[in-house]
């Protein structure tokens, strides 16, 4: 591998270890259940690319496994062997307390945890009666067995790996089951991503794309984030190392926010009072697309019929009963990427000068 493939496919590796944070779940989950209380009753949620022993998934979903009312919960490991950063691993007193604890399974296998009832007669079911054990492989989404269990399950819900995103979705898609998955906010841009959005199968979760979603990491990848800061920026908060990715929810479960229409000004109140049009492309056709450029969300034209392209941060408000989502371009058309890559045009641009990455849309009549 070239050097900076290395370097990329490093970068990659790393940020696959990044871990949620319990209020980041929370913060999403609740407004599934505020847009409908019954969401997960008597249902069976899988997350995978998890382990309750370092991260905040499981921990959620057990603690709130009564209220939610679910009928199960299922979470899978991947084998600490099978990861980058292993060093500063310990088997938990969790796991070496139990008389399943394997040394050898240990660090090669993936762990499956199943919660379904009170199994300590404790009155209530929670995170004291999750059960375990030593899974077949090392945890792989991909394995047979985590996609038996996927199929088993009624909904998706994790943070996969990083650098195997497109794969992960691909997985879930396949498996059509409802889902929340956090994923970097450039997978919006993704050939295999943006149709879903176009099509409604996949939106952006309650939580804004504009949020710094902050991770913690293992211990031993911090020193990495401050000294090689590998494309990855990180933040200092009380002396703890939180890594930063831009990332956001995706989602095909309803939550209230998206399906409040936005309140728009026409074109010419835009042009007068909306002080953020200054660079004098708004409202101009692109170069080589049929759709004029509307560079904020809120500058969308209450009076303007046709085609427009708005920026990502426009799937934060997107309301499908007020919009239709026709295209995706930057260099070239998400959806229709081949021919005009041949032709070597660059869409989203005016008097030759390239804009971000736009979403093409049109207002449902
Ligand atoms: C971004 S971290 C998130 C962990 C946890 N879901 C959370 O949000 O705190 C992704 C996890 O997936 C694991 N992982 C990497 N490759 C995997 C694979 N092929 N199958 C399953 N898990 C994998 C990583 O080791 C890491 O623990």
């Amino acid at each position: 591998m070239a050097k900076n493939a290395n370097l990329r496919a490093a970068d990659k590796a790393q940020n696959d270890e990044f871990y949620t944070q319990y209020a980041d779940i929370q913060k999403e989950v609740n407004a599934y259940i505020e847009y409908n209380p019954d969401v997960f009753r008597g249902k069976t949620i899988l997350l995978p690319c998890d382990d309750p022993e370092w991260s905040n998934f499981t921990k959620f979903f057990a603690q709130n496994f009564e209220f939610f009312g679910l009928k199960k919960l299922i979470s899978t490991s991947y084998a600490i062997e099978s990861k980058k950063y292993k060093t500063d691993w310990q088997p938990t007193l969790f796991e070496t307390e139990n008389p399943m604890y394997n040394v050898e399974k240990s660090r090669i296998k993936g762990k499956i945890f199943t919660l379904t009832h009170d199994t300590n007669n404790s009155g209530r079911i929670d995170i004291d009666d999750l059960q375990w054990s030593y899974l077949e492989g090392d945890g792989d989404f991909r394995s047979a067995e985590v996609t038996a269990l996927r199929d088993e399950a009624d909904i998706i819900i994790t943070n996969p790996p990083f650098s195997l995103f497109r794969e992960f979705m691909a997985w879930v898609m396949e498996g059509k089951k409802q889902f929340a998955v956090i994923g970097n906010k450039n997978s919006i841009t993704y050939k295999e991503i943006f149709p879903l959005i176009k099509e409604n199968k996949l939106w952006i979760g309650y939580t804004s794309t504009s949020l710094d979603i902050l991770f913690t990491v293992p211990k031993e990848m911090e020193k990495d984030l401050i000294t090689q800061n590998q494309g990855s920026a990180y933040k200092i908060i009380d002396g703890h190392i939180f890594a930063r990715s831009a990332s956001i929810w995706f989602t095909n479960i309803e939550h209230g926010r998206r399906h409040q229409p936005l309140q728009l000004m026409t074109m010419a109140e835009n042009l007068k009072f909306n002080k953020k049009l200054k660079d004098l492309t708004e409202y101009q056709h692109y170069d080589n697309y049929n759709a004029i450029e509307v560079p904020f969300t809120d500058a969308i034209p209450s009076d303007y019929d046709g085609i427009m392209g708005v920026p990502i941060s426009f799937l934060d408000k997107y309301c499908p009963e007020q919009f239709e989502i026709i295209d995706g371009i930057g260099r070239y058309s998400i959806l229709d990427n081949v021919r005009t890559k041949k032709e070597g045009k660059y869409l989203s641009m005016i008097n030759g000068q390239p804009k971000f990455f736009r979403i093409i849309i049109r207002k449902k009549q």
